[in-house]
């Protein structure tokens, strides 16, 4: 069934440019989107793409999917060029492994807001599974076993696990033990993993240990990834999936890359120019994106610093630029304001305070719950030059554009909280 809303962080995301428009002062917490200026040699990249003005091949140009074959064998995940497609986005290519892999889905449950809408775009139902109390992104292990089981004795075909590592909503990475309980299972119970790997650039500390599902269950695994978090541009449209050696692996990508042939015909010339350089990963570009990791992690930890001093319980950010509060321990305080679960809470924080966020409801989570997600990745200021600032900052947190908004949104909270 297709519906006709806009999802519901892109809805968000126009809403508060319109009221912004109109003259109202947001915090934006409510898109997934870092607000940097693009890399120099990104854009000298795209300009010099220009003339690539033909349709190219489906999956890819030779030079991109070697690059990004590259890319993800430095990280313990072998691939050949052949084993690449390139697309507008991982979305699309999330979009197409649903319509070609055939069976129902299992979300972690808070997930992104975009996986359950694909499956019922496909046909398929989505089963939301509890993440654990550690971190999100994965099932909790035994809850999966048991949606697993409860969903194929009603007759239903639950057959693809979708995990985000690191994740969003929470920010957080599922350590490699639970990414190995997670492929044992699959291997028990015959299930495929989608391993959404669009944050792993971002974690905010490298030395953190990160398991792919593709490193334990090579054969079962799809990952999927792009540029749109990771290098600050999402509007470019820059996305690949990795597909697994094998009979299974390349009848999955010959549906994903038919699918594609259907759809989007080919990755944009200009962004296969860009791409290829990115996931070469230049010294220059890997030095830029430490950067960028060093601002995000500054930056949402204090912001779940302040969520935590107003009352709430949150799982410590450790990648990406998110957090997901849960403020139960203060539903007195919010039930007295006439905030009584999660869509009251994400609406009263908008009219109120100017804090756009983007309610747990949105993201599968219980309609009662007094959960929502904050991304902070728009702190960083309004112009190009404040964002350069804050990306070269020694302290970011001392620059006085984002100590002013991360004291609006303490206060906020605090307020809300009394
Ligand atoms: C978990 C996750 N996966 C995929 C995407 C889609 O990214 P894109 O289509 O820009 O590659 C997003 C964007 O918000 C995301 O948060």
């Amino acid at each position: 069934m297709i519906g006709r809303r806009l999802s519901p962080n892109l809805a968000l995301n126009q809403l508060v440019a319109r009221r912004r428009g109109d003259g109202e002062s947001i915090v934006h917490l409510g898109f997934g989107e870092a607000r940097l200026p693009a890399f120099r040699p990104l854009v000298e990249r795209l300009v010099a793409g220009a003339e690539r003005s033909l349709y190219g091949t489906v999956a890819g140009s030779t030079a991109v999917r070697e690059a990004a074959a590259g890319y993800f064998t430095r990280r313990r995940v072998a691939a050949a060029p052949d084993q690449i497609v390139v697309a507008p986005g991982s979305k699309p290519l999330l979009m197409a492994l649903n319509m070609v892999i055939p069976g129902d889905v299992l979300l972690p449950r808070p997930c992104w807001n975009t996986y359950a809408p694909q499956a019922a775009y496909a046909g398929k139902r989505a089963f939301g599974v509890p993440i654990p109390d550690e971190c999100g992104g994965v099932p909790e292990p035994a809850a999966l076993r048991e949606t697993v089981r409860a969903a194929r004795a009603r007759g239903h075909d639950p057959r693809i696990v979708v995990l985000t590592l690191p994740d969003n909503p929470t920010g957080t990475l599922a350590p490699p033990s639970l990414v190995r309980e997670i492929c044992a299972i699959a291997e028990e119970e015959d299930l495929y993993l989608i391993s959404d790997e669009i944050y792993r650039d971002l974690l905010h500390d490298p030395a953190r240990p990160v398991l792919s599902p593709a490193e334990v269950v090579p054969r079962r695994t799809v990952v999927t990834t792009g540029l749109s978090k990771s290098l600050a541009i999402g509007g470019w449209r820059i996305g690949v999936a990795c597909f697994p050696d094998g009979a299974w692996g390349r009848d999955i990508l010959a549906g994903v890359t038919s699918f594609a042939s259907e759809v989007w015909s080919t990755l944009a010339g200009p962004m296969q120019e860009v791409a290829a350089y990115a996931f070469a990963e230049p010294v220059e570009l890997r030095e830029h994106l430490a950067a960028i990791v060093r601002l995000h992690g500054a930056v949402a930890r204090e912001v779940h610093r302040s969520t935590v001093a107003a009352g709430a319980t949150c799982r410590p950010p450790t990648g990406g630029f998110y957090i997901y509060p849960d403020f139960e321990p203060v539903r007195g305080a919010l039930e007295r304001r006439g905030i009584t679960d999660s869509d009251s809470f994400q609406r009263q924080l908008l009219d109120e305070f100017g804090v756009a966020v983007l309610a747990g409801h949105h993201l599968g989570d219980d309609e009662g719950a007094l959960r929502f997600k904050a991304a902070t990745g728009q702190l960083y200021g309004e112009t190009q030059e404040q964002q350069e600032l804050a990306l070269r900052a020694e302290d970011p947190l001392r620059l006085r554009h984002i100590t002013e908004t991360l004291t609006r949104i303490e206060e906020s909270f605090a307020k809300l909280c009394r």
